[in-house]
């Protein structure tokens, strides 16, 4: 996720552009840079790490001009540098984006075939290309923009200049957020609400698929080439902080609300459903080159490593080991260079992931990274990496993360079991089939959101609480667990639901509620006795079952249904309601949600 701007006026535009960055710089701070007109040519200022790199560098090479865009980056593709940073210029095309072009690769082939040579890592930059390629053929700018649109794939939210053209600005937008925005003599462009907040509250969000010229003041926008369409301004009513978080009260929900979009563009092109079958850009999995598989993260990510334990062993039949980072890295690990080590982490910065990683390559063992930062240590020291399409986390608790974490974990299975001739045929077939569906059914979850806050309000005054699963929602009990008791500082334990006779039952009374993840599978039954078991001790049971479920409503206290799903995709279903159930208790209790006390995003040190 980036943060794109731009401004079109009779002021001079660095002012604009370098608070509307500042004001998007949640978006992603990998690299930031702005372009702007002057004497008819576009002039580019970037540099690699946070604003206050960019604003230095103005200030030793400032730029007077009306017209200019600016881009702050989370990279996606191509490491976090000066020649990666946004905007790219070619020709006399010069663009900044926000998005994912999918089909970026065959296009550069295609035209470097046609003579193009690319200077970036970045699939942004083959816009400007096309369009340059097509202002060559004799296109006006705007045939050229919708003769490049139609190209490519993917999602794209972008602003373009080009030279010779001192007085326009062209934005286009499909599936990356675009806003407009005017005032006396001035048009604007923005990802996010809060750039355009200080300027304007009358606001223009353009739909996918549309186009929009912007003249000074004057703004036309088209649908379709040679289809001009009005969108009408809305009025904005949030001041500039809730804008930052989307309108959202904290950044833990934006985020737990954005999985629908991160677990989709997580999948991506990897999944080809018509033909059921996964690929990655940078792994390929050769079975008879691996004896097994060693799982390594830490906190949620650990988690995550659980599921996927139990994911690879279904559908590959090849034996996982799962550890902690601190604890892998010290307890001398049986790790040859017959092993395949898969690190876990959001940050890619984890100290004790990080090590394990050292410890597991100085054995000979290849290193597979999933990692939702471009560039990050642990991508950069694995030999190979999967990245999590989730964009910037900003809340301390994981959430998008985890599941963009489970996502990759559920295409690689199903790679691994392709190639290792275990998953085939209808099973194969009902696995992808299932995860096409996954991103519309979170969708479907969180529109019960309300029903989760009026089931934590009952249970907030709780003193601590029980998390209990079985089979692959163990590990979603221990992360719901884990989420609550680090953002409302509640005691919580997660616990696998076979345990309970073996000690927690002990701690059964009217006052600890147990939250019981009883999602329809081959152990439903055991569930339903465990769940027995606490009610016949007093104890009150929140359980997560299946849609359809009709048993579970008459012995539960309360009840939160998930869509149906197949039994190896159900966590990424399954942890919403735990992770809303979490958010809430903490709402409730006023603690500081999106930096919790002693807890940092990323810890780098041991
Ligand atoms: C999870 O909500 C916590 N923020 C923490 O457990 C986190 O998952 C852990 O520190 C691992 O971080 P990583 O994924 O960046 O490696």
């Amino acid at each position: 996720m980036c943060g794109i701007v731009g401004y079109n006026g009779s002021s001079n535009c660095f002012p604009f552009l370098i608070s509307g960055l500042k004001s998007l710089e949640y978006r992603g701070y990998d690299s930031a840079g702005v372009a702007i007109l002057r004497d008819d040519v576009v002039h580019l200022v970037k540099t690699q790490g946070k604003l206050d790199n960019l604003r230095e560098a103005f200030r030793q090479a400032p730029l007077e001009g009306v017209v200019g865009i600016g881009h702050t980056r989370w990279a996606t593709h191509g490491e976090p540098n000066d020649i990666n940073a946004h905007p790219h210029k070619f020709g006399r095309v010069t663009v900044v984006h926000n998005g994912i072009i999918e089909n970026y690769r065959e296009l550069k082939e295609t035209l470097r075939d046609r003579g193009h040579h690319f200077t970036s890592g970045t699939d942004t930059e083959i816009i400007a290309h096309l369009v340059e390629d097509a202002l060559e053929a004799g296109s006006a700018p705007l045939e050229a923009i919708w003769s490049t649109i139609g190209q490519i794939r993917g999602t794209w939210g972008i602003a373009i200049l080009i030279d010779g053209y001192p007085s326009t600005l062209w934005c286009a937008k499909n599936g990356s957020p675009l806003i407009l925005g005017q005032s006396p003599g001035e048009s604007m462009v923005a990802s996010d609400i809060p750039a355009l907040l200080a300027y304007t509250r009358e606001m223009i969000f353009l739909e996918d698929g549309d186009v929009a010229q912007l003249d000074g003041p004057d703004i036309r926008i088209w649908s379709a080439p040679q289809t001009p369409v009005t969108r009408p301004p809305q009025t904005i009513q949030w001041n500039p902080i809730m804008a930052e978080k989307g309108g959202y009260k904290h950044f833990m929900l934006k985020e737990i609300f954005e999985q629908p979009r991160s677990v989709a563009d997580t999948i991506g092109e990897r999944l080809h459903a018509d033909t059921h079958t996964v690929t990655f850009d940078d792994f390929s999995f050769v079975p008879d080159r691996f004896d097994r598989i060693f799982l390594v993260a830490c906190g949620t990510s650990y988690y995550a490593a659980l599921i996927g334990k139990y994911l690879i062993e279904a559908m590959a039949r090849m034996p996982v080991e799962v550890d902690m980072g601190s604890e892998f890295r010290y307890r001398d690990p049986l790790i040859t260079e017959r092993d395949l080590l898969i690190t876990i982490s959001q940050s890619g910065e984890t100290a004790d992931t990080l090590a394990a990683l050292s410890l597991a390559k100085s054995r000979g063992a290849t290193a597979l990274g999933i990692v939702n930062v471009l560039g990050s240590a642990i991508a950069r020291k694995s030999d190979h990496t999967i990245y999590t399409h989730a964009g910037p986390e900003i809340g301390v608790a994981s959430t998008k993360a985890f599941s963009a974490q489970v996502s990759v974990l559920i295409l690689l299975a199903i790679h691994m079991g392709i190639a290792t001739q275990r998953l085939s045929g209808q099973d194969l077939a009902d696995v992808v089939d299932a995860l096409v569906r996954l991103p519309k059914q979170i969708n479907e979850l969180l529109a019960q959101s309300a029903q989760i806050n009026v089931i934590a309000r009952r249970y907030a005054h709780s003193p601590a609480f029980l998390f209990i699963g079985r089979g692959i929602n163990y590990p979603v009990a221990l992360e719901g667990a884990l989420k609550l008791k680090e953002i409302s500082y509640v005691h919580a334990e997660g616990y696998p639901a076979g345990e309970m006779k073996h000690g927690p039952i002990a701690l059964i009374d009217e006052e600890l509620p147990v939250l019981a993840v009883a999602t329809e599978s081959n152990i439903t039954e055991k569930m339903i006795s465990n769940i027995e078991e606490v009610k016949s001790r007093r104890g009150k049971v929140i359980a997560i079952a299946t849609q359809g479920d009709v048993h579970m409503g008459s012995i539960a206290d309360d009840l939160f249904l998930v869509p149906r799903t197949h039994p190896l995709l159900q966590p990424v279903l399954t942890v919403i309601p735990l992770q809303l159930f979490a958010y809430y208790t903490a709402d409730i209790k006023g603690t500081d949600i999106d930096q919790p006390r002693n807890l940092a995003k990323s810890v780098t040190v041991e």
